[in-house]
Protein backbone atom coordinates (compact mmCIF):
# COMPACT_ATOMS: atom_id res chain seq x y z
CA UNK A 1 0.00 0.00 0.00
CA UNK A 2 1.10 3.58 -0.70
CA UNK A 3 2.86 5.12 1.99
CA UNK A 4 0.62 8.54 1.38
CA UNK A 5 -2.72 6.78 2.45
CA UNK A 6 -1.37 5.45 5.74
CA UNK A 7 0.08 8.59 6.62
CA UNK A 8 -3.76 10.13 5.39
CA UNK A 9 -4.81 7.76 7.90
CA UNK A 10 -2.97 9.15 10.92
CA UNK A 11 -3.69 12.37 9.79
CA UNK A 12 -7.14 12.12 10.51
CA UNK A 13 -6.65 9.95 13.69
CA UNK A 14 -4.83 12.61 15.05
CA UNK A 15 -8.51 15.24 15.01
CA UNK A 16 -9.63 12.77 17.78
CA UNK A 17 -10.63 14.78 20.80
CA UNK A 18 -8.03 14.64 23.51
CA UNK A 19 -7.98 15.81 27.55
CA UNK A 20 -6.24 19.37 27.46
CA UNK A 21 -5.77 18.91 23.29
CA UNK A 22 -2.19 17.27 24.12
CA UNK A 23 -2.75 14.70 21.56
CA UNK A 24 0.00 12.42 23.24
CA UNK A 25 -0.14 9.73 21.17
CA UNK A 26 2.64 8.26 18.64
CA UNK A 27 2.44 6.13 15.82
CA UNK A 28 4.22 3.32 14.44
CA UNK A 29 3.39 1.69 11.62
CA UNK A 30 5.00 -1.81 11.04
CA UNK A 31 4.75 -1.08 6.80
CA UNK A 32 6.88 -4.78 5.52
CA UNK A 33 3.96 -7.44 5.51
CA UNK A 34 6.71 -9.55 5.80
CA UNK A 35 7.44 -7.89 9.38
CA UNK A 36 4.05 -7.98 10.26
CA UNK A 37 4.21 -12.33 10.05
CA UNK A 38 7.14 -12.07 11.90
CA UNK A 39 5.52 -10.05 15.07
CA UNK A 40 2.44 -12.35 14.72
CA UNK A 41 5.02 -15.07 15.60
CA UNK A 42 6.55 -13.15 18.07
CA UNK A 43 2.61 -12.73 19.80
CA UNK A 44 2.08 -16.37 19.56
CA UNK A 45 5.51 -16.97 21.26
CA UNK A 46 4.33 -14.75 24.05
CA UNK A 47 0.78 -16.73 24.10
CA UNK A 48 3.04 -19.87 24.22
CA UNK A 49 4.76 -18.86 27.67
CA UNK A 50 1.34 -17.40 29.21
CA UNK A 51 0.05 -20.78 28.43
CA UNK A 52 2.51 -22.22 30.53
CA UNK A 53 2.45 -19.94 33.34
CA UNK A 54 -0.80 -18.89 33.84
CA UNK A 55 -2.87 -21.42 32.06
CA UNK A 56 -6.21 -19.99 33.88
CA UNK A 57 -5.58 -16.57 32.90
CA UNK A 58 -5.09 -17.86 29.29
CA UNK A 59 -7.91 -20.34 29.33
CA UNK A 60 -10.18 -17.30 29.93
CA UNK A 61 -8.33 -14.71 27.19
CA UNK A 62 -9.29 -17.86 24.84
CA UNK A 63 -5.11 -18.37 24.59
CA UNK A 64 -5.07 -22.15 23.67
CA UNK A 65 -7.42 -21.30 21.06
CA UNK A 66 -5.58 -19.11 18.88
CA UNK A 67 -1.90 -20.97 19.16
CA UNK A 68 -4.06 -24.21 18.14
CA UNK A 69 -5.23 -22.29 14.97
CA UNK A 70 -2.01 -20.94 14.74
CA UNK A 71 -0.11 -24.46 14.86
CA UNK A 72 -2.84 -25.53 11.84
CA UNK A 73 -1.87 -22.95 9.78
CA UNK A 74 -4.82 -20.45 10.75
CA UNK A 75 -3.25 -16.65 11.67
CA UNK A 76 -5.74 -15.09 13.75
CA UNK A 77 -3.39 -12.09 15.29
CA UNK A 78 -2.95 -9.95 12.53
CA UNK A 79 -5.23 -12.17 10.24
CA UNK A 80 -2.85 -12.01 7.58
CA UNK A 81 -2.98 -8.16 7.19
CA UNK A 82 -0.46 -6.36 5.49
CA UNK A 83 0.38 -3.53 7.81
CA UNK A 84 -0.24 -2.99 11.66
CA UNK A 85 -0.28 0.12 13.61
CA UNK A 86 0.51 0.47 17.00
CA UNK A 87 -0.38 3.84 18.87
CA UNK A 88 1.80 4.56 21.70
CA UNK A 89 3.03 7.02 24.15
CA UNK A 90 3.93 8.17 27.95
CA UNK A 91 3.65 4.92 29.91
CA UNK A 92 3.21 7.09 32.92
CA UNK A 93 0.47 9.43 31.65
CA UNK A 94 -2.49 8.80 33.44
CA UNK A 95 -5.14 9.63 30.20
CA UNK A 96 -3.09 7.93 27.57
CA UNK A 97 -5.03 4.79 26.65
CA UNK A 98 -8.28 7.14 26.99
CA UNK A 99 -6.98 9.61 24.02
CA UNK A 100 -5.63 6.97 21.95
CA UNK A 101 -8.04 4.82 22.32
CA UNK A 102 -10.37 7.34 21.17
CA UNK A 103 -7.53 8.04 18.00
CA UNK A 104 -7.73 4.62 16.62
CA UNK A 105 -11.84 5.16 17.05
CA UNK A 106 -11.62 7.74 14.34
CA UNK A 107 -8.90 5.75 12.31
CA UNK A 108 -11.34 2.76 12.37
CA UNK A 109 -14.61 4.82 11.36
CA UNK A 110 -12.70 6.62 9.00
CA UNK A 111 -10.13 4.15 7.07
CA UNK A 112 -13.22 3.32 4.63
CA UNK A 113 -13.59 6.61 3.18
CA UNK A 114 -10.10 5.53 1.46
CA UNK A 115 -11.27 2.30 0.78
CA UNK A 116 -9.16 0.75 3.28
CA UNK A 117 -10.30 -1.88 6.45
CA UNK A 118 -9.23 -1.88 9.53
CA UNK A 119 -9.24 -4.15 12.65
CA UNK A 120 -8.31 -3.61 16.56
CA UNK A 121 -5.19 -5.85 17.26
CA UNK A 122 -5.86 -6.10 20.87
CA UNK A 123 -3.76 -9.69 21.50
CA UNK A 124 -0.73 -7.71 19.01
CA UNK A 125 -1.02 -4.94 21.64
CA UNK A 126 -0.99 -6.79 24.61
CA UNK A 127 1.74 -8.68 23.73
CA UNK A 128 3.56 -5.58 22.93
CA UNK A 129 3.48 -4.68 26.73
CA UNK A 130 3.88 -8.02 27.88
CA UNK A 131 6.77 -9.40 25.26
CA UNK A 132 9.76 -7.20 25.57
CA UNK A 133 11.48 -8.96 22.67
CA UNK A 134 7.98 -7.51 20.83
CA UNK A 135 8.43 -3.84 22.07
CA UNK A 136 12.18 -4.24 21.16
CA UNK A 137 11.49 -5.32 17.67
CA UNK A 138 9.18 -2.09 17.23
CA UNK A 139 11.48 0.30 18.55
CA UNK A 140 9.24 1.78 21.09
CA UNK A 141 11.08 3.89 22.90
CA UNK A 142 11.59 2.88 26.84
CA UNK A 143 9.62 5.17 28.73
CA UNK A 144 6.29 4.11 25.77
CA UNK A 145 3.81 1.63 26.34
CA UNK A 146 1.31 0.60 23.76
CA UNK A 147 -2.46 1.94 24.10
CA UNK A 148 -3.31 0.02 21.00
CA UNK A 149 -2.76 -1.27 17.79
CA UNK A 150 -4.91 -1.73 14.60
CA UNK A 151 -4.40 -4.24 11.38
CA UNK A 152 -4.90 -2.28 8.37
CA UNK A 153 -5.13 -3.11 4.61
CA UNK A 154 -7.34 -3.28 1.79
CA UNK A 155 -10.86 -5.59 2.36
CA UNK A 156 -11.20 -8.42 0.66
CA UNK A 157 -14.79 -8.66 1.63
CA UNK A 158 -17.92 -5.97 2.19
CA UNK A 159 -19.70 -7.20 4.61
CA UNK A 160 -23.89 -6.64 4.25
CA UNK A 161 -24.30 -6.01 8.20
CA UNK A 162 -22.56 -5.34 10.77
CA UNK A 163 -22.31 -8.42 14.03
CA UNK A 164 -25.19 -7.95 16.59
CA UNK A 165 -24.77 -5.26 19.47
CA UNK A 166 -26.89 -5.90 22.17
CA UNK A 167 -29.43 -3.53 23.32
CA UNK A 168 -28.41 -0.77 25.05
CA UNK A 169 -28.51 -0.73 28.50
CA UNK A 170 -29.95 2.59 30.10
CA UNK A 171 -30.60 3.61 33.83
CA UNK A 172 -33.45 6.60 32.95
CA UNK A 173 -32.93 8.31 36.73
C1 LIG B 1 -10.09 -3.29 22.40
C2 LIG B 1 -10.40 -4.19 21.22
C3 LIG B 1 -9.58 -5.27 20.96
C4 LIG B 1 -9.84 -6.11 19.87
N1 LIG B 1 -8.98 -7.11 19.55
C5 LIG B 1 -9.17 -7.86 18.44
C6 LIG B 1 -8.20 -8.84 18.04
O1 LIG B 1 -7.15 -9.05 18.68
N2 LIG B 1 -8.46 -9.56 16.92
C7 LIG B 1 -9.59 -9.36 16.17
O2 LIG B 1 -9.75 -10.03 15.15
N3 LIG B 1 -10.52 -8.43 16.51
C8 LIG B 1 -10.32 -7.67 17.62
N4 LIG B 1 -11.24 -6.69 17.96
C9 LIG B 1 -12.39 -6.45 17.07
C10 LIG B 1 -13.72 -6.90 17.69
O3 LIG B 1 -13.78 -8.31 17.71
C11 LIG B 1 -14.86 -6.29 16.84
O4 LIG B 1 -14.80 -4.89 16.91
C12 LIG B 1 -16.24 -6.74 17.33
O5 LIG B 1 -16.37 -8.13 17.14
C13 LIG B 1 -17.38 -6.03 16.60
O6 LIG B 1 -17.25 -6.16 15.21
P1 LIG B 1 -17.23 -4.87 14.25
O7 LIG B 1 -16.14 -3.95 14.76
O8 LIG B 1 -16.90 -5.43 12.88
O9 LIG B 1 -18.58 -4.25 14.29
C14 LIG B 1 -10.99 -5.87 19.06
C15 LIG B 1 -11.82 -4.77 19.35
C16 LIG B 1 -11.52 -3.93 20.40
C17 LIG B 1 -12.40 -2.72 20.64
Amino acid sequence: MEREKLEKLLEIACFAPSAKNNQPWHWTVVENPADVKRMAGMVIDWMRSVIKKYPQQAEERGLPRVVEAWDGGQERICRGAPHVIVVHGDKDYVLGAEDSATALSYLELYAPTLDLGSCWGGYFFSAVNAYPPLFEALDLPADHKAFGAAMVGYPKLRYQRLPLRKQARINWI
